[in-house]
């Protein structure tokens, strides 16, 4: 039995968010899954009929969300825990300055997460309950040379996801930052990235650690990891072409 019962999902139809969704309603949790891809959020409603219903939107209608996340709440008969997992990670060559790619990677990891938590927050800081859960990334903890507005945008959803907790937490607002290593889905499939986690693993400890209120590494090496990639002298941190 989940400790929620009525969760959004956003960036459900594959990887993360869809290994987040079946884990929710295994556990008998109602989930509103959404994303652009209809058939794939049709999968998810065939295999949970009763328990998940899909919602096709692109995060980058930011107008549309206001009303839509009032007609999904309603839908949903309530509110618990909303996920912000849409995220783009383009192909960017190492001399590329590419800008719709970049805006790209800041429409929908930043700027999509801002238009649907910002909902989230106002409902939860007037219920005085809820769970807020956004999906950063370690690519955020560290400008590097291979993906230079992925990492500012991670680091973007870090910040602000950090400031709703400050703000929420004395309302009752439980706010937790999830920052993953390499996990196995299609946003990573062209890069044979050794020692990733399968999905299903990660949506496992996602939801262990969501009620955590607090920044969360996937992987318990990654606090010192990261702690000591954060503060390596710059000078040579650019030699080591991370
Ligand atoms: N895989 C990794 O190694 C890794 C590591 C650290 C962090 N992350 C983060 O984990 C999150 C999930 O990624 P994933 O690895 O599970 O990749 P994925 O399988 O490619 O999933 C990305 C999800 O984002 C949704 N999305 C993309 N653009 C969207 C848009 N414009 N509107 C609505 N939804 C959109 C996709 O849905 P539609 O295409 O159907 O819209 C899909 O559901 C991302 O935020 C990613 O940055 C991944």
């Amino acid at each position: 039995m989940s400790k929620y019962h009525h969760a959004i999902v956003v960036g459900a139809s594959s990887g993360i968010g869809r290994e987040l969704t079946l884990l929710l309603a295994e556990s008998g949790c109602k989930v509103a899954a959404v994303a652009r891809r209809g058939d794939r959020l049709e999968e998810l409603e065939r295999a949970h009929p009763d328990l998940v219903f899909g919602v096709v939107h692109d995060v980058i209608a930011y107008d549309d969300v206001p009303a839509l996340f009032v007609e999904t709440t309603g839908r949903l008969g309530g509110l618990d825990l909303v996920v912000y997992c849409s995220g783009v990670m383009p192909e960017v060559g190492p001399s590329e300055f590419d800008f719709a790619k970049d805006r790209s990677m800041i429409e929908v990891n930043a700027l999509g997460a801002v238009a649907w938590l910002n909902q989230a927050a106002t409902r939860f800081q007037n219920t005085r309950s809820g769970t807020i859960v956004g999906v950063g990334s370690v690519a955020g903890e560290r400008g590097r040379v291979g993906q230079p507005v992925y990492n500012a945008s991670k680091a973007f959803l870090h910040a602000y996801l950090e400031a709703l907790r400050n703000r929420l937490s004395k309302h009752g607002v439980t706010v937790t930052t999830i920052k993953p290593g390499p996990v196995q889905t299609e946003m990573t499939a062209r890069l044979n990235l050794a020692g990733a986690m399968p999905a299903k693993d990660a949506a496992r400890m996602i939801l262990a650690k969501a009620s955590l209120g607090r920044d969360c590494f996937l992987k318990p090496t990654h606090r010192l990891i990261f702690w000591i990639i954060r503060n390596f002298p710059t000078r040579l941190f650019r030699k080591l072409k991370v």
